[in-house]
């Protein structure tokens, strides 16, 4: 049988405990882009302006969003070929060529939507 006094100093160790396990904050809800709130702000961008283009098969529209697309490069030193996807899709915009923007679109996503959603999904987009 354990003296009072252990039980006593264990309790006291699990208040402790209990009290800092309350006081960690939770991870933060997304400010956007989850159900309930507003689109991120990249995300509301391609809705409106690159989804939309795409649906009037506007290539002029296409090919002004595609080479703004490359501005908004999160990593410019780095993700080289953001830019490359966003104006080769932008030629094939100016060019008429359908199966090219498409294309840029698809590999952008493909390559990196799903580090930009981790990292920048949240962030402003450059005026
Ligand atoms: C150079 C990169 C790049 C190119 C090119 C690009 N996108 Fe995107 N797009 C993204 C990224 C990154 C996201 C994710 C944004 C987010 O969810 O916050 C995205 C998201 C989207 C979404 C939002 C999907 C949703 O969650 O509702 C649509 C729609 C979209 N793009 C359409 C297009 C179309 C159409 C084209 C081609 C005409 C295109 N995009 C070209 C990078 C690109």
């Amino acid at each position: 049988m354990k003296s009072i006094g252990f039980y006593v100093q264990y309790r006291a160790i699990f208040l402790v405990a209990g009290v800092l396990l309350a006081h960690t904050p939770a991870p933060a809800a997304p400010a956007c882009g989850a159900p309930g709130k507003p689109a991120c702000p990249l995300q509301s961008y391609m809705r409106t302006r690159l989804a939309t283009a795409l649906a009037h098969r506007d290539f002029r529209e296409l090919e002004r969003r595609l080479t703004q697309v490359a501005e908004q490069n999160p990593e410019p030193r780095k993700w080289h070929n953001w830019n490359k996807f966003a104006l080769d899709g932008a030629r094939a915009a100016r060019e008429g060529r359908l199966r090219g923007v498409i294309a840029a679109c698809a590999r952008c996503h493909a390559i990196y939507r799903p580090e930009h959603n981790i990292k920048y999904r949240e962030r402003k987009l450059p005026e």
